[in-house]
């Protein structure tokens, strides 16, 4: 199994972007989570999403096209999800419904630094992931409240019940994107 992880923040040193390289080292035998960024991208525009692609653009939608399911990571500014993972989304969401996102299997997990912990930003994600067909695993949602007090100085993820948390939110995507492959 393939699984693609998307992180919506640019920021170095994001806490979301480690939650992905964390949730990379709980992968089980047999599957690979593949992590990408939104940086590269242009701002989306109908006048560059021709048959001539920006290169970055290609390589986000065949990512997207060859996994057999996408984990976004997000940040929440002002009580939404960032811009640039929406602007990623706007890329691959075209054609409507035929995109390579529709019918996709996707995860969310977020980390923020409040108590909050992205819940609203993930209500916002779920919401424009419904345009584009993209069915959200049926599990509990995944939140990091308070992120700065969950990773090391290293930016390595240290607590352990939200590792336990992952490890199980992770589990439940992947048993579901089998059982959605009928395997
Ligand atoms: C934030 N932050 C934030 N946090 C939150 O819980 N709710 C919010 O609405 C916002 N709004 C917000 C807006 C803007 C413009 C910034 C820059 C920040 C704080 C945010 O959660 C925090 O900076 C996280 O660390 C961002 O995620 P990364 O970059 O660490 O992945």
């Amino acid at each position: 199994m393939k699984l693609l992880g998307i992180s919506g923040s640019l920021r170095k040193g994001s806490y979301n972007t480690a939650l992905l390289e964390a949730t990379v080292g709980l992968m089980p035998e047999g599957v690979e989570l593949t992590l990408i960024g939104c940086g590269e991208l242009p701002h989306y525009s109908k006048d560059l999403d021709t048959d001539s692609k920006p290169e970055a653009v290609l390589h986000l939608l065949q990512a997207v096209r060859y996994s057999d399911g996408v984990l976004f990571a997000t940040p929440e500014y002002n009580y939404s999800f960032s811009g640039v993972l929406k602007n990623a989304i706007d890329w691959a969401s075209r054609p409507a419904y035929k995109s390579v996102l529709a019918g996709k299997p996707v995860a969310i997990v977020s980390a923020s630094q409040s108590h909050v912990g992205g819940a609203r930003a993930q209500a916002h994600l779920q919401q424009v992931l419904s345009a584009t067909l993209s069915p959200v695993v049926p599990a509990p949602p995944f939140v990091v409240p308070m992120a700065q007090e969950k990773f090391d100085g290293n930016g390595l993820l240290a607590d352990e019940d939200t590792k336990r948390r992952l490890a199980r939110y992770i589990a439940d995507f992947i048993h579901w994107v089998n059982r959605l492959a009928g395997r």
